[in-house]
């Protein structure tokens, strides 16, 4: 399995912040943002990632990251030349992934838990059926800040993308499970009404297709895209340390 890990957008809701830096990059607890998604990468077994940023910050993800050497990754970078969409992000990693199935992981998405329970739960699904995807939630207070699954019994019929009257109480976190199909599913999509190319719109393909699975995530999870999200996650990995990345410290 490889790993696309997604860093573009314009950080527009940490502006200022982000005025002169790629939100990816601030610190959330004791790391860049981007770090944390990318050791739990990691610890799934994935070590082959693509980061997709944009022109301007490149430089700076490039001069933060290297090789991904100290992270025990082998990186690949991919330019997203406007901040289309999520999906069109994914889409510049079609020769990387070379058809090969991948875990998927929003750069602002802070995650208290390893995932490789849940990446050996869609290696399952792949081995059963041939082809599919897998959705991560989280019960969360305030849905409609997100993608929202709505239920039929235990199973996921649709994916709404910031419902104004959310369906359930659980978000779809930045996290997705897909087979090398993906890109023929984004190639198919058109814009949504705000123009870009959403996530969301690729997983209600898989729905259906009826080739959606879902796990929950167990432990806690933050997106750290707007203010208050930030400054939550940053309180909620305050004191997480990664014993792998404990050389970092001294240099
Ligand atoms: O965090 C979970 C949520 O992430 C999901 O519940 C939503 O379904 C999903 O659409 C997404 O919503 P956000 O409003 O948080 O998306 P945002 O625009 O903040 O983008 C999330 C990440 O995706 C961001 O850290 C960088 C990357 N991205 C985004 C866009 C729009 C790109 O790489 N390129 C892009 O063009």
């Amino acid at each position: 399995m490889k790993g696309v890990l997604l860093a573009g957008g314009l950080g527009s809701r940490l502006y200022p912040l982000t005025r002169i830096t790629n939100k990816h990059l601030l610190p959330v607890g004791r790391y860049p943002m981007i770090f944390h998604p990318l050791v739990r990468m990691r610890r799934a077994g994935i070590k082959e990632v693509a980061v997709v940023t944009s022109p301007e910050h490149m430089g700076d993800v490039v001069n933060l990251l290297g090789s991904g050497r100290d992270l025990g990754l082998d990186l690949t970078f991919r330019v997203q030349d406007e901040p289309g969409g999520i999906a069109q992000a994914l889409a510049l990693c079609a020769s990387f992934t070379a058809g090969n199935p991948l875990l998927v992981i929003l750069g602002d998405n802070i995650i208290g838990e390893d995932i490789g329970e849940q990446a050996a739960a869609f290696r399952r699904q792949l081995a059963a059926d041939g082809t599919g995807a897998r959705v991560l939630l989280k019960k969360v207070p305030d849905p409609e800040r997100y993608g929202v699954p709505r239920f039929e019994g235990d199973r996921i019929v649709e994916i709404i993308e910031k419902p104004p009257a959310p369906p359930s109480n659980y978000c779809v976190t930045g996290l997705y499970f897909y087979d090398a199909g993906v890109f023929d599913v984004i190639a198919g999509l058109s814009p949504s009404a705000r123009g870009e190319y959403e996530i969301s719109d690729v997983s209600n393909a898989y729905i259906r297709a009826g080739r959606l699975s879902w796990g929950v995530l167990n432990s806690w999870w933050g997106d750290a895209g707007t203010i208050d999200g930030w400054y939550e996650a940053n309180e909620l990995a305050r004191d997480l340390v990664y014993e792998e990345l404990l050389s970092l410290n001294t240099q």
